[in-house]
């Protein structure tokens, strides 16, 4: 009987770019999904972009540009990495949809009705100058543990004390720089302490959902008493209203996982799929996320507990993996290490060298992996061009040239060390698993078994005598029997190779099933074209270079810099619009304190009066300014450009200098001018 799986990965919040972090989880997803459809299994893999809450809203503002507009650019974006990385959604839609509304709508109600849902009043900071209410990561102030400024409201990354935002001294607004004010407001929460919660919360995490690691974290959670989860925002928020309570709105993490909901509906209304399969109370059919661990706590609680309340099926199994570490440590901009997925395409070509790396990393478990550069190198060239690829490229040539194109008999599989391995069922075990590094390796082995039966038949060899023509024919026809089961165990990881593989050997689509087959005498393929090159280093050095953002560049003279790259004939950098141009927000900035860093060589920090707040710049001109010569004069500023974090603290915004290799010199406005003033 075949299995009816429905396949999740958790839904990128659509406020950025996907980047290698990411797509390890799409990766292995995509790899099990499109495992479990070559063994025949109804499987459909769904995503989306989650587009709702505060960031977007004011990211959208800051661009001047509505939220829609905003979440449909990157809604493209994410598309258009995936469809590179050769991610296979069956529909990947969005939850800013009215599917999706529907069911956060419904799934609300029917917690209403079962009386999980309590109204109270809470205590929160209001930005009075944006008349919004703040989230936690828009408050910042000073660490009330160690007095480090500029902390973000819920922990400080000076000390990592962890504090809530009314315990910050002299908050500030992150949005508009206003103090905020302690104000209150009512609140809808889902009573997740309710017994009926926790009761069954218990029980599912024995159900055998959970890695056992996941398992002992619930466990941990459970222990002590579930807080109710507060589920509504106050306006202005962009997302969905809250039926019944004007001016409320779901908080993004409600409708996100309902997302999942939203967008498999869509795919039933374009496939007559039976929703109600799949999402019933006691459906069998089989419901699976992949996530990360960090949500965990969203998909192993909050989810199962609204599912069940709401009368829905829960999910079969969580599936969470680990981080990614690049060269074993933390990605990081400064060192280039956070790749995004545009800049890999970009520089490095290839999707599929990535996808063979973390397949062979990945091992079904929590703990995370490792993309070690050298070794992604390495592991390509040396697996799948030297030993994979290395079989069809050393034989095809004679089966062109010397027989038509025609295969002739093959020598027994069993006979060659090729026959234990050839059930599949070690390779399929690890699949089914997750554990695509026991399954590379597997694959790998074979294909050691089959270059070393090249290498002592030596086809090469038997070309030249006389009389082994026959011989020949069945040798090349072996190899390229044992390339087709190579090729068919690999192709989860890699299908844009193997469907070109397919071409080659001109066969059907490869399902698990043919791997008890083989291509008989006399089938005829076509003449062997080049199916990969090696990786060559550079790309990767290439990608890192792309990707560093040194400490530098985001300092005054960064955009001189710059233009050095892009400098057209007449010197100049292109044409931009004015609509281009007005985004950056340039002010006239009043420097009021000015301090070298310690540690760093070329940096002073500089805090900026901007009339309605102040910033704190860190900015390459040490070499050109000393610190007391620069407090209380007037500069040019980029208030708007996204904050940075460095290793000495947070970069908000740059102040502008020319500069050429021979000098900096920091810009001035003219007599007059005062600080906030826009420039344009
Ligand atoms: O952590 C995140 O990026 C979230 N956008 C994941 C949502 S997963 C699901 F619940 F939608
Ligand atoms: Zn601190």
């Amino acid at each position: 009987m075949n299995r009816k799986i429905l396949v999740t990965s958790a839904l990128p919040y659509a406020n950025g770019s996907i980047h290698l972090g990411h797509l390890v989880e799409y990766i292995q997803t995509d790899i099990w999904v499109r495992f479990q459809k070559m063994q025949g299994n109804e499987c459909t893999y769904v995503c989306a972009d989650d587009t709702h809450g505060t960031p977007i809203m004011l990211r959208a503002e800051k661009e001047g540009i509505t939220p829609e507009a905003l979440i449909s650019r990157v809604w493209q974006e994410h598309y258009d990495d995936f469809a590179a990385f050769h991610v296979g959604f069956d529909h990947y839609g969005s939850t800013n949809s009215s599917e999706t509304r529907d069911f956060a709508c419904s799934i609300y109600g029917k917690l209403q009705d079962a009386g999980l849902i309590e109204v109270r009043s809470i205590d929160q900071y209001y930005d009075p100058v944006k008349e919004m209410f703040l989230p936690d990561r828009f408050i910042k102030g000073e660490c009330p543990k160690c007095g480090a400024k500029d902390q973000y409201g819920d922990n400080c990354e000076v000390c990592g004390a962890a504090y809530t935002p009314s315990e910050l001294k002299h908050p500030y607004s992150a949005v508009s720089g206003a103090a905020p004010e302690m104000r209150s407001s009512m609140h809808y929460f889902f009573r997740l302490s309710d017994p009926r919660c926790s009761d069954f919360l218990r029980e599912w995490t024995k159900s055998g959902s959970l890695q056992a690691e996941a398992a002992n974290k619930m466990q941990e959670w459970l222990g002590g008493e579930l807080s109710d989860w507060d589920i509504s925002r106050d306006a202005p928020y962009f997302g969905f209203e809250i039926p019944g309570a004007p001016g409320k709105y779901f908080y993004v993490w409600l409708d996100a996982p309902v997302g999942y909901m939203g967008s498999f509906l869509t795919l039933c209304e374009e496939r007559g799929l039976d929703f109600e399969e799949y999402w019933k109370q006691g459906s069998e059919t089989e419901l699976y996320h992949f996530i990360g661990k960090d949500i965990l706590y969203f998909h192993a609680l909050f989810w199962p507990a609204m599912l069940e309340h709401a009368g829905y099926r829960t999910p079969t199994r969580l599936f969470a993996h680990g981080f990614l570490t690049v060269n074993g440590e933390k990605m990081s901009k400064s060192r280039g290490t956070f790749i995004t997925a545009r800049s890999y395409v970009d520089h490095v070509g290839n999707t599929e060298w990535l996808r063979y790396y973390f397949a062979s990393k990945l091992n079904g478990s929590m703990e995370d992996i490792d993309l070690s550069l050298e070794d992604f190198v390495a592991k390509v060239n040396s697996d799948l061009v030297g030993k994979y690829v290395n079989i069809a490229s050393r034989c095809a040539g004679f089966i062109t040239k010397r027989f038509d194109g025609r295969l002739g008999k093959s020598d027994r599989l069993a006979e060659i060390g090729f026959g234990e391995w050839a059930a599949g069922n070690f390779v399929r075990e690890a699949y089914e698993a997750r554990d695509t590094s026991r399954a590379i390796r597997e694959i790998m082995r074979l294909a050691d078994v089959a270059n070393q039966y090249v290498n002592d038949m030596k086809p090469w060899d038997l070309a030249k005598q006389e009389g082994m023509e026959e011989r020949l024919h069945e040798v090349c026809s072996t190899a390229i029997n044992l390339f087709r089961i190579l090729s068919l165990y690999l192709k989860p990881v890699l299908p844009a190779l193997v469907a070109a593989v397919e071409e080659f050997l001109r066969i059907e689509p490869l399902t698990w099933a043919d791997f008890e087959t083989e291509l008989p005498a006399g089938h005829v393929i076509q003449p062997y074209q080049h199916l990969m090159t090696r990786l060559d280093p550079k790309k990767v050095e290439a990608m890192v270079e792309a990707n560093r953002e040194s400490l530098k560049p985001a300092q005054a003279h960064s955009p001189a810099r710059h233009a050095e790259s892009q400098v057209h004939h007449q010197g100049l950098l292109e044409t931009v619009s004015i609509d281009d141009f007005m985004k950056i927000d340039l002010r006239v900035a009043k420097i009021v304190s000015a301090e070298a860093v310690e540690g760093a060589e070329k940096l002073l920090k500089l805090t900026l009066d901007l009339g309605v707040c102040t910033r704190t710049v860190f900015a390459g001109i040490k070499s050109a300014y000393r610190p007391e010569d620069l407090v209380g004069r007037l500069t040019v500023m980029v208030a708007n450009l996204a904050p940075r974090k460095m290793r000495f603290g947070e970069s908000q915004g740059m102040v502008l200098a020319a500069g050429d290799g021979n000098g900096i010199f920091l810009l001035k406005p003219d007599e007059g001018a005062s600080p906030g003033m826009r420039i344009k």
